[in-house]
């Protein structure tokens, strides 16, 4: 952790995350206790915590995935606990990530990348192959382009789910276990891949995993249990952070 890694905390943060809670199964399951988080932009934020200790939750919720049962959920300000339209908001600012790649199986790895830039007005045929062969030029897989997904190797399809969550110039990135189902020497790959589209772009990343090495690529980790952040070096002085005893 880098101590001289001052964001500016007066500026608006992408993700400002006050004492949300997420209820499921009519609060049979308490998944968000009361979580409170801000993110700045251009910040790398890694997500630990043991299984069901809400961190794929947490990241619906970022991602306009689905909606808080209680507490606030801004962007860059914006009240997005209840956007009329998520969908658009999602192709407009958010790039996904996630362990098993969500490939659609039946479009070449150039169509997919493709896909999510059919969401926002404004692209030409020509532009989005341009944008999905510049893209996967930048990922390593020019020479794949053709390929379908289930023609590629575990490190090859997440490195076209990486191009493709980068269609539409994301704000932020939200990867949820993006190495998962890698092996070891793929996953450093795909996490120097990650590492270096944040130093080149500064998007803002959230990084969902178990593995503490692989947390240890971002700049901050966050710890959740139980539905609760119980450590972050960032963590706002007392107040709504909630801890268990
Ligand atoms: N759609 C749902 N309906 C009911 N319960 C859910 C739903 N989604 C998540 N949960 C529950 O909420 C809790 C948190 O789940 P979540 O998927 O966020 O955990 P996680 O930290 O991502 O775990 P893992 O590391 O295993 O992926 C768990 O108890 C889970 O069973
Ligand atoms: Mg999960």
């Amino acid at each position: 952790m880098d101590s001289q890694d001052q964001t500016d905390n007066t500026a608006t943060p992408i993700f400002d995350v006050v004492d949300v809670t997420k209820e499921f199964d009519q609060g049979k399951v308490q998944a968000l206790r009361g979580v409170t988080l801000r993110i700045e932009d251009g910040e790398f934020v890694s997500m630990i915590g043991t299984s069901g200790s809400g961190k794929s939750t947490l990241l619906h919720l970022l991602g306009s995935l689905d909606h808080p049962s209680s507490g606030t959920l801004r962007f860059k300000g914006q009240d997005i606990g209840n956007l009329p339209d998520p969908a658009e908001f999602r192709a407009r600012e958010i790039g996904y990530i996630f362990q098993s790649f969500h490939l659609l199986p039946t479009f070449t790895v150039e169509e997919n990348v493709q896909i999510p830039m059919f969401g926002l007005p404004g692209n030409t045929a020509k532009s989005r192959k341009e944008r999905a062969v510049e893209l996967l030029e930048a990922v390593g897989l020019s020479h794949r382009l053709g390929h379908l997904p289930t023609k590629l190797s575990g490190g090859e399809r997440q490195r076209a789910a990486i191009a493709r969550s980068l269609a539409n110039n994301p704000t932020v990135l939200l990867a949820d276990e993006p190495t998962g189902n890698l092996d070891s020497d793929t996953a450093v790959q795909i996490m120097q891949l990650l590492g270096k589209l944040h130093a080149e772009h500064r998007t803002t990343m959230v990084l969902v995993t178990h593995d503490i090495e692989v947390a240890e690529n971002a700049s901050r980790i966050v710890q959740m249990k139980d539905g609760r952040i119980i450590s972050d070096p960032k963590a706002p002085a007392a107040s709504h952070q909630s801890h268990p005893s």
